[in-house]
């Protein structure tokens, strides 16, 4: 059994990939400083899985931490999700984001090849990227090839510049003396498109601190009463029914690419390599579907109001997930109908025990 670290494994996707990986057979082992999470989430893990997985309270710039986990736990591979997420806050703190995102980032690569160093198997790393990265696009689906476009927010960049030293490190290693890295590194970027839902168990899901910014986590809390009606960010772009188009993706879905990205860097012979995947379904869906949708699997109405385009949003937005399938073996199963009422479960057991 490999032991693999997941850094922010307490956090929304890192949880449900801590579920998927236990179940793949892997033991998954968490760092996270609960920023953005609670620690209750390892009781709903337990209650999932059965087993409470190893945890440490703790922020991935803490490298002595770090290499204390390596070493206590002998990681084989690491998961990356350790980041500040919200775009907003961002723009205000850059700092702050740069700080977290790249150097946490550092730390936990730093760390990787130390601990690696004289292993012979690969190492993989699986960096959590987002399809921020390509901006506003001219062509749409987007695939892997598609030319990155400059960052319009610090949150953004820092998953550009992620990207970027991932590429450099692997690069370097390719080029390096085979013995002084004698574990070729494994990276893979993947870019995550939008992640909705919560655990068919409801026992884990996204719980967003504060107000949230992100489309399904306000509209549920909007259909339970607990907000405003919800805004929709401008109803005249350019697409059939004039709302912004986006490829929403059930968290366990995107969980299982986490589990197929690191049996593939596992089963690979060619390391050191760094791979980019797109995750998303490969469909589009406006705001207005969305609703509709979720008005017709809940019973419930989704109160809104049409506003001002929110700034920075593109019109459309959707992967071509065609590499995913074919090299990863894995393409996304649930439906936007499973994925919403998951997260309306969610919330009403959030409601009802909060
Ligand atoms: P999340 O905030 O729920 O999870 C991140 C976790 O990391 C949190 O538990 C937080 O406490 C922890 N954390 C943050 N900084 C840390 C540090 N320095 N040390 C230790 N723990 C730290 O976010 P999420 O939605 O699960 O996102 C996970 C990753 O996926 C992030 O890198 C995010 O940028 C990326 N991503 C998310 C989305 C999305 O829509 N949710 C889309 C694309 C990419
Ligand atoms: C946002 C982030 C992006 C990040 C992604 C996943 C911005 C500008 N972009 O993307 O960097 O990678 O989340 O975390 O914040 N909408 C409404 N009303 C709302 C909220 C959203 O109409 O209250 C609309 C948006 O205009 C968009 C769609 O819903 O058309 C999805 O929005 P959101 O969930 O915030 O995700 P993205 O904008 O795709």
């Amino acid at each position: 059994m490999q032991n693999i670290l997941i850094t922010g494994g307490a956090g929304y996707i890192g949880s449900h990939t801590v579920v998927a990986l236990h179940e793949a057979g892997f033991r998954p082992v968490i760092i996270d400083n609960l920023s953005n999470s609670d620690a209750r989430v390892l009781d709903g893990i337990a209650h999932i899985t059965g087993t409470r997985p190893s945890f440490y309270r703790g922020d991935c710039r803490d490298i002595d931490l770090l290499r204390k986990i390596f070493t206590q736990e002998d990681i084989a591979g690491v998961i990356h999700f350790a980041a500040y997420k919200a775009v907003g806050e961002s723009v205000q703190e850059p700092l702050k984001y740069y700080d977290n995102n790249i150097n946490a980032l550092l730390r936990v690569l730093i760390a990787s090849q130390e601990h690696s160093a004289g292993q012979e198997h690969v190492f993989p790393f699986i960096f959590s990227s987002s399809a921020t990265v390509y901006g506003e696009a001219d062509t749409m689906p987007l695939t892997e090839e598609t030319p990155r476009k400059p960052a319009t927010n610090p949150y953004g960049n820092t998953k550009a510049i992620a990207e970027d030293i991932l590429h450099d490190v692997v690069h370097a290693q390719r080029r390096a003396n085979a013995s002084l890295y004698a574990t070729p590194l494994h990276a893979i970027a993947l870019r995550y498109f939008n992640p909705i839902g919560a655990h068919p168990s409801a026992a884990i899901g996204e719980n967003p601190h504060g107000r949230p910014e992100n489309l399904v986590p306000y509209l549920v809390q909007a259909a339970s009463g607990r907000r405003e009606p919800l805004t929709i960010y401008g109803n005249d772009y350019p697409t059939p029914d004039g709302t912004g188009v986006r490829d929403y993706i059930h968290v366990v879905d995107l969980a299982e690419a986490h589990v197929a990205a690191m049996q593939y860097a596992f089963a690979q012979t060619d390391a050191p390599r760094f791979d980019i995947f797109n995750i998303g379904t490969g469909r589009g869906t406006s705001v207005k579907e969305l609703i509709a949708t979720f008005e017709e699997v809940t019973g419930v109405n989704v109160p809104h109001t049409i506003g001002a385009r929110r700034p920075g949003d593109v019109a459309v937005c959707y992967a071509d997930t065609t590499k995913a399938a074919d090299i990863l073996g894995w393409r996304a199963r649930c439906s936007i109908a499973d994925a919403l009422r998951d997260a309306w479960v969610w919330e009403q057991r959030q409601h009802t025990t909060s």
